[in-house]
């Protein structure tokens, strides 16, 4: 037993309750407390019905539960126990005020800095888990050092690299670790004690040790990086549809070149999730606050593009069912922004419905986990969709089927069956390019794709 045994994890979101489920699984000499404000999601994280879908984590969560990791509301008692305290609140963009629509809102993290300092009764070390502008730390540091009380706190950067719906594989076996300290023999011995929570399960060659700075940057670099390749290919996918390019073999011709590397590379309606747009966002206004406008203009330019490629899906649609969707039905597959989850935030579907509905066009919507999210998302213009769990009833009677979220089982529907149930002329929007077009195209479908030369009978 070390002196830092007590975990606690302050957010129990995407990210607190996954990583803190997998540390306790792995670490069963550790007892990890997960707390939030949210009393319904905590409920949920006690209960047989997560409050997330995530593949495999049930199996993570119930080996633990009750043991040695704990879901509570109790903040103020997580906060005097713990000997490391794992901030992983959200971070937003912010919507009000000198930077608003850019700059990450970091009123949750610093009202946790100030919980922190107002409960803890002896030291601490505190780990970033959210992600944060760079040189957050050092706030981070100025509050919770400026007590009275004597303590000390130090902080450590440990940023998160999961992807949703793969968050289980990607804890159990991550590329690496990364944690960030100070270049001091305090600061290097905070990030050994966090280093070895993770050895346990993690080989020491996959665990990174950086300074502060590198280590928050490295992770709004790394998501910039990945949104980068995504838009570069998106852009790529507009070029191909006018010049009977496949972007599919552009991307597997490029990817095998190992300087370049297969993944990040498909094509999509655009990338959506809570964290590409807000982190490359983020990164802007940090340059621009910097005067590094250039640097700037570079990474704004790949949320664009992908502003561009979500927009030029619906105009491609409008375009090729004769100028007008006042009126017809369209069906929706898919709502969550990317497979394997039920998360909805950004997804690129929100700005699809949102414009065939500007159009008055008749929106089904189905999906196989988001469709709570999805109502939410939509707010008041829920009521303007018809919500369908069966891809078979949304697509009865529709003209057109638009495919948003690569769902498996969206392969293996029968398109005859469904083709049989449309309107004429039927159309289906590949938004994933994961459908067999050739195929639907002999069925008498007419087929747009992504970066492919349309299918059309007429
Ligand atoms: P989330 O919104 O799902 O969860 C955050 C939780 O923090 C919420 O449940 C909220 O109630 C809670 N919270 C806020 N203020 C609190 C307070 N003062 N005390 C207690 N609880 C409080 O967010 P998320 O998706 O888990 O993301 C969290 C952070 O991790 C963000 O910075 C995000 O950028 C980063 N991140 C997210 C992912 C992802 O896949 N979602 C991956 C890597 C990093
Ligand atoms: C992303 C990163 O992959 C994680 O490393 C990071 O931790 C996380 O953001 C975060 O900071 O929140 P996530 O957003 O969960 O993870 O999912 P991704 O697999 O990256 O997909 C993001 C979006 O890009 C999805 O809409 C997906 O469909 C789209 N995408 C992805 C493409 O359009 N093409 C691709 O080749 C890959």
């Amino acid at each position: 037993m070390s002196n830092y045994d007590h975990i606690l994890c302050i957010g129990a979101g995407y990210v607190g309750g996954p990583t803190m489920a997998m540390i306790a699984a792995k670490c069963p000499h550790l007892k990890v407390t997960v707390v939030d404000i949210n009393e319904a999601r905590i409920a949920a994280w006690n209960s047989d019905d997560l409050p997330i879908y995530e593949p495999g984590l049930d199996e993570v969560v119930r080996a633990a539960r009750g043991r040695n990791l704990f879901f509570s509301t109790d903040i103020e008692g997580g906060i005097r126990d713990a000997d490391v305290i794992f901030v992983s609140v959200n971070t937003p963009t912010k919507t009000f005020g000198q930077g608003a629509g850019r700059a990450a809102d970091l009123q949750y993290w610093e009202k946790t800095a100030r919980q922190i300092l107002a409960h803890a009764t002896r030291d601490k070390i505190v780990v970033e888990k959210s992600t944060l502008p760079v040189r957050t730390a050092q706030a981070m540091e100025r509050i919770l050092n400026g007590n009275a009380k004597g303590l000390r706190f130090d902080v450590v950067s440990n940023p998160e690299f999961l992807a949703e719906g793969t968050a289980v594989k990607d804890l159990e076996d991550p590329d690496r670790i990364l944690i960030g300290g100070h270049e001091t023999p305090e600061g290097r011995r905070a990030r050994r004690v966090i280093a070895d929570i993770y050895a346990t399960w993690v080989p020491r060659e996959r665990l990174i040790e950086s300074n502060l700075w590198s280590a928050e940057l490295s992770k709004l670099t790394a998501n910039a990086f990945l949104a980068q390749r995504i838009s570069s290919i998106n852009s790529i996918s507009a070029l191909c549809e006018v010049t009977e390019a496949d972007v599919d073999e552009v991307a597997y011709a490029i990817g095998t070149d190992s300087r370049i590397g297969p993944r990040f590379l498909k094509a999509s309606v655009g990338f959506g999730g809570s964290c590409f747009k807000k982190d490359i966002l983020n990164l802007v206004y940090i340059c621009r606050s910097y005067g590094l406008n250039e640097v700037a203009d570079y990474w704004e330019s790949v949320v664009a593009i992908n502003e561009w490629q979500q927009a030029r899906f619906v105009r491609n649609m409008l375009a090729n069912m004769f100028n007008t969707v006042a009126g017809k039905r369209i069906a929706l597959f898919g709502f969550a922004f990317k497979a394997d989850t039920g998360d909805t935030r950004e997804s690129a579907a929100i700005g699809v419905t949102r414009q065939l509905l500007a159009e008055h066009a008749r929106v089904v919507i189905t999906d196989p986990k988001a469709i709570e999210n999805a109502k939410a998302d939509l707010g008041d213009q829920a009521g303007l969709v018809e919500w369908q769990e069966d891809p078979y009833a949304a697509a009865a009677g529709a003209h057109a089927i638009a495919v948003l979220t690569e769902w498996k089982q969206y392969k293996d529907l029968d398109f005859g069956r469904i083709f049989a149930g449309m309107e004429k002329p039927a159309f289906v929007f590949d938004g994933r390019n994961i459908l067999d077009h050739q195929r639907l195209f002999e069925m008498g479908f007419n087929v747009f794709a992504i970066g492919k030369t349309p299918l059309k009978h007429f």
